[in-house]
């Protein structure tokens, strides 16, 4: 069997908004638009995974927080109706997935080997977190692709942001170990957004775009901070920085994802190819890939 690889890592923030105005069918409210920056980065994203060659979309969310070690989807399917439970008049989405087992076991296991506590989600009624929902449906709205979803446990708040992000990297490394030994080809994907202090009061219309705007100055420099050492290749600078760039900017890298994803990658030293930056309800969100292909890897803005 050939060795397995990592084609692709992908930075894909999940607000539902993105999905409400979008208008898929899988979602039952109706929008007339709205940050259209973010969702013109996803198409555009979303065209170059179709050019991509590979097999399961492997994604870690902070919306499945576990608080007895890391757990993974262990099921071939999962179907239900998921409401955003702060944003059920903007997300009911209907979704069926299809989950890789074979793969979610092998990096389990070699989790497991590397002294975290893991655990296979087995329940058929367990509800898929809207991060995960959310991140794939724009990254691929066909849903022809397997997935395989991580939880984030939650270090961060029973510890500290420097234990949260050394067990993320310990995570990552052996979901990378598990990738090679698997022959699969594999889409990695955090779904977060970067710094995350939010409004507290929704417009009238969520969609409302002369509403928006990040929430404050400080969190936008920080933001802009990270994005530039993401367009330099200096990766290994920005998880050294995630410690103090999480705890000022509240930011929803505190699920771990980010470092993990950098950690299987390696560090990457070539620039981030960066889809767009645009607020949601104050949130800063980039949408970027990491292309370890110099053939295929572009400078897109
Ligand atoms: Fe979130």
């Amino acid at each position: 069997m050939a060795r397995g690889e990592i084609v692709l890592g992908c930075l894909a923030p999940h607000p539902p908004h993105l999905v409400y105005a979008d208008n898929p069918e899988q979602n039952e409210p109706f929008s007339e638009g709205g940050w259209e920056t973010l969702r013109w980065g996803y198409q555009r994203l979303a065209r170059k995974l179709k050019d991509i060659d590979y097999d399961t979309i492997v994604i870690f969310t902070p919306h499945w927080q576990t608080y007895i070690g890391t757990h993974f989807l262990g099921l071939p399917n999962f179907k239900s109706l998921s409401v955003d439970p702060i944003f059920p008049n903007l997300f009911r989405y209907h979704y069926d997935l299809n989950v890789d087992v074979e793969l979610a076991e092998a990096m389990r296991d070699a989790a497991s080997d590397a002294g975290i506590i893991t655990k296979m989600m087995r329940n058929p009624d367990f509800r898929v977190d809207y991060g995960t929902i959310t991140s794939c449906h724009l990254l691929n709205p066909d849903w022809d692709k397997q997935i395989v979803t991580i939880s984030s446990n939650r270090n961060r708040h029973y510890y500290s942001v420097e234990v949260m992000n050394e067990q993320a990297t310990a995570l990552g490394e052996a979901c990378a170990r598990a990738v090679e030994l698997s022959g699969r080809k594999v889409v990695m994907v955090a779904s977060h957004s970067l710094s995350h202090r939010h409004f507290v009061e929704e417009a009238p219309l969520p969609e409302d775009m002369s509403r928006e705007h990040i929430y404050n100055h400080s969190q936008y420099v920080w933001d802009m901070k990270m994005v530039d050492l993401m367009r330099a290749g200096n990766m290994r600078e920005v998880i050294d920085l995630m410690p103090e760039f999480t705890e000022q900017t509240m930011a929803e890298t505190e699920g771990g994802g980010l470092t993990w994803m950098m950690a299987a990658m390696g560090y990457p030293d070539y620039n981030a190819e960066i889809y767009g930056y645009q607020s949601v309800i104050g949130t800063g969100n980039v949408i970027a890939a990491w292309d370890p292909n110099e053939q295929s890897r572009e400078v897109v803005l």
